[in-house]
């Protein structure tokens, strides 16, 4: 059976996949930034997944106000990278698993939480520069990324968007219908987004340190508790674009410990600021 080895958690901020673009990781700017994720980088070549399940958020890119899914999970076999105003980033096409996508759109409908279907949808930075960060450029000669992704979105763009209990709750209907996969896959779950940030308004640029720290502190030890703070308490105090934390309870609700089994163990824990507008946080949980 299919089985989830590892919870991932990062920021997506767009101007670090620009940085890594075009050349500018050994920037004194960039430099601490990217330090952190050097541990990751091998981690990923060392604990290889057969598939990454990753939970992010589209910009206005794929969707827009036409069409607003609340939770849409791609069934696709491949996503371009998106063009967001100045060209698709130089990124490997992103390959799919089109049957465990099917699978888990079958068992998690099943199991009472309406996902969107899509079979086509370009995907921008919220899905690519957690890519990059966890996989690093890959060369000309060997383009491709390491394994199929599933995308998963999630609307924390536009209101209403959904309570971290639902994504937490949610979590718990993708680990059972990844885990009743009739395959021994290795696969990965990624929460992405975040921290605390605003981008627009009289508080653009704010950030919370503390609130991030003690964000990253209860979804280690107490999912649950983080799953009741009600979106509000995310907007008020980590910026209006700091609600794409819900999509870190996404990931956390598909681990053991959330379903019966031991705790997860921390690999790898990081946080920096500044990175552009953002404050940049990451997490590597493995399931024992
Ligand atoms: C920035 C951060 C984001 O999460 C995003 O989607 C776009 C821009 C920023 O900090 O610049
Ligand atoms: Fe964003």
């Amino acid at each position: 059976m299919a089985k989830i080895t590892a919870g991932v958690f990062t920021s997506h901020v767009p101007a670090i996949g620009a940085a890594m673009d075009m050349g500018k990781t050994g920037e004194p700017y960039w430099q601490p930034l990217f330090r952190g994720y050097d541990y990751s980088k091998q981690w990923m070549k060392d604990n290889k997944p057969d598939v990454i399940f990753l939970v992010f958020n589209d910009h206005a890119t794929a969707f827009s106000l036409d069409m607003i899914p609340t939770f849409a999970i791609g069934t696709a076999e491949s996503y371009q990278p998106a063009d967001e105003g100045w060209g698709p980033r130089p990124v490997p096409v992103v390959q799919g698993h089109a049957d465990l996508a099917a699978h888990i759109a079958q068992s998690v409908i099943q199991q009472d939480f309406d996902l969107t279907i899509v079979n086509k949808m370009d995907v921008d930075h919220g899905l690519t520069v957690p890519l990059s960060l966890m996989c690093g450029q890959p060369p000309p000669s060997d383009f491709h990324w390491p394994c199929p992704v599933i995308p998963f979105a999630v609307n924390v763009v536009q209101y209403p968007v959904p309570s971290g209990q639902r994504c937490l709750n949610l979590g718990k209907a993708i680990r059972k219908a990844i885990e009743s996969y009739d395959e021994d896959l290795n696969v990965q779950i990624w929460g992405t987004g975040g921290m605390s940030h605003q981008l627009q308004g009289p508080r653009a640029g704010l950030i919370n340190k503390e609130f991030d720290g003690a964000f990253m502190d209860l979804l280690i030890s107490d999912p649950e508790a983080q799953a009741a703070v009600p979106h509000i308490d995310y907007v008020r105090e980590a910026g209006s674009e700091g609600i794409e934390l819900v999509m870190w309870l996404i990931a956390r609700g598909a681990m053991s410990d959330l379903n019966g089994g031991p705790a997860p163990t921390v690999k790898h824990r990081f946080y920096h600021v500044p990175a552009s507008n953002t404050a940049v946080g990451h997490l590597i949980l493995e399931n024992n």
